[in-house]
């Protein structure tokens, strides 16, 4: 075991993330931020310095679970106070689990503005991972916008809503190309460029592990690989019995890892796709490429890239999501056969005061100014709103079409789980505000991985959907979609004690209030560091022995 200090520095630099220059939220100057590797078991110890002007910050680690250590989820008004200007904030925790990971800010919109980078977990010295692989590459998705963050904020928020809209460009790597095309061959690129895509260098006959995150804002991507199958072996940082596919959809918040065999035609180059599905595009695929070495790294391949699959075909979406199982052979938990408690979450669009809201149940997030996870362990009154949001929704909703009464309320309750509880959620999907539109949401657990026990169309039906349910090798993931009128019935754990957001990872959706907390066992945590406590109502709590 082994701790890994870093010394991070957040702040703003102009970069050119698809060859059009714009502020970018940089870690150390670098855009994305730098890639941690770490091998499982080991101790990740990262002071972060906030060095914007005017803005706090913090870090969220996607897919740790934090256990043990819920005040290091770098989650502001959950987990801990944002980060002053001038502050430094030590996260420390355990990576224990091997896979592909990210991290990114949680604060407002900032991971829109580009805070975020790659978290890679190798297997314990002394273990293996169950599959073999020559080489590995790292490609960290995501969506970017030549509108400011502060301006898309602004106009979430306003009276009438202004739309961010498709993005400008899809990023790998934090590189994109918005105003030439690597597919028409008119982009120039010596190579330093900061837009210049990385191409993937390999040798023929050989096997490599592609892992591939999604931390897009809005976008929801097909991925292929032109001529190559993908088997796909991970998902979220959990092994999955192996599957072949042509192209892998990935959502905002999910992980994979791919191992292509390159067998093809070692004296051409292949492309490497994303595109944007889920929702009608507007925003020209990403590309990169596959370069076997034989050839030149800047040889342009023969063939077109790869064809995006129909972006409303929701029944190939919802066959893809349904082939990942837990790998068979593996340690992972299968889970619990039955359930203690049962949450209900009906997903709507809303308005409040003029407002454009997400709301679950009726009620849309709003944070407050003291995280709940200080408040809820010091037992502060008055930190948030103390009656616990709703269980459940109106049998008699009908979920296909637009509400009769459009308007919801605005809170900040908390579902509290016993502790050690077998928890079920039902995501149920609806009509959003205007007649025939549902949309997707991948939705994403801080704290645990669940297990995705069955997708639906439709409404569930208690004691009838159930039926239906995979309880015999379940996949374990932290994010899990909801298709357009349809439902998603997750299960896991309440074992982690502390405070846990569970959202919509559509970073502008959560900013509309499209999510809940849900906290279990904060009694039973001794001590949260003073760093995480400077704020709202507990800044005078630091130092204090809880209750
Ligand atoms: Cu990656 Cu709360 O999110
Ligand atoms: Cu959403």
């Amino acid at each position: 075991v082994k701790t890994r200090y870093f010394k991070w520095e957040v702040e703003y630099v102009f970069w050119e993330p698809d060859c059009i220059e714009h502020p970018v939220m940089a870690i150390n100057g670098q855009f994305p931020g730098p890639t941690i590797r770490a091998k499982a078991g080991d101790i990740i110890h990262v002071d972060l310095t906030n060095k914007l002007s005017t803005e706090g910050v913090v870090i969220h680690w996607h897919g740790i679970r934090q256990i043990g250590t819920p005040w290091a989820d770098g989650t502001a008004s959950i987990s801990q106070c944002a980060i002053n200007p001038g502050e430094t904030f030590p996260y420390q925790f355990v990576v224990d689990k091997p896979g592909t990971y990210f991290y990114h800010g949680h604060f407002g919109m900032q991971r829109s503005a580009g805070l975020y980078g790659s978290l890679i977990v190798e297997v314990a010295d002394g273990e293996k991972e169950p599959f073999h692989y020559n080489g590995e590459f790292n490609l960290l998705l995501s969506d970017w916008w030549h509108k400011s963050v502060h301006d898309q904020e602004l106009g979430l928020s306003a009276v009438p809503m202004r739309w961010i809209n498709e993005p400008s460009s899809l990023l790998i790597n934090g590189r994109g190309q918005y105003n030439c095309s690597l597919a028409a061959g008119t982009c120039k690129f010596t190579g330093r460029e900061q837009c210049a895509p990385r191409v993937l260098r390999v040798l023929p006959n050989k096997t490599y592990r592609l892992r591939l995150a999604s931390t897009t804002a809005l976008a929801s991507l097909n991925v292929a690989v032109a001529n190559h199958k993908m088997v796909v072996v991970e998902a979220d940082g959990n092994y999955v019995e192996p599957f072949e596919v042509d192209d892998l959809y990935i959502y905002s918040g999910e992980s994979y890892s791919v191992l292509i065999k390159t067998d093809q035609d070692p004296t051409k180059n292949y492309w490497i796709s994303a595109g944007v599905i889920g929702r009608k595009p507007n925003t020209t695929q990403a590309l990169t490429i596959l370069n076997y070495q034989s050839v030149h790294g800047g040889k342009l391949p023969a063939s077109q890239p790869p064809v995006t699959p129909s972006w409303d075909d929701y029944a190939r979406m919802r066959s893809f999501a349904e082939k990942l199982r837990t790998l068979s052979r593996s340690y992972l938990p299968r889970p619990p056969l039955s359930h203690h408690h049962r949450i209900a979450l009906l997903n709507t669009q809303n308005k409040y005061g003029g407002q454009t809201k997400w709301a679950l149940n009726n009620v849309s997030l709003s944070l407050p100014a003291t995280p709940y996870l200080g408040s809820m362990s010091y037992k502060l009154k008055g930190a948030f709103d103390p009656t616990p949001p709703p269980e459940s929704f109106p049998g008699d909703y009908d979920i296909m079409v637009p509400a009769a009464n459009s308007n919801c309320t605005v809170g900040n309750g908390v579902y509290v789980l016993p502790f050690n509880s077998t928890v079920d959620i039902i995501l149920q999907n609806a009509n959003a505000l205007s007649a025939n539109t549902s949309e997707v949401h991948p939705w994403h657990i801080h704290g645990h991985d669940f297990w995705v026990l069955g997708y639906g169309d439709g409404k569930f039906v208690e004691g009838v959907s159930d039926k239906k349910f995979n309880l015999k090798d379940p996949p374990l993931k932290n994010t899990a979609v909801i298709f357009p009128f349809g439902w998603t019935v997750l299960r896991f754990v309440a074992d982690n004690p502390g405070a846990w957001a569970f959202h919509c990872h559509i970073e502008p959706h959560l900013h509309m209030g499209m999510g809940v907390v849900l906290a279990e066992g904060v009694e039973r945590i001794r001590r949260i560091p003073g760093q995480a406590l400077g704020c709202g109502l507990t800044a005078k709590m630091v130092g204090k022995p809880h209750p």
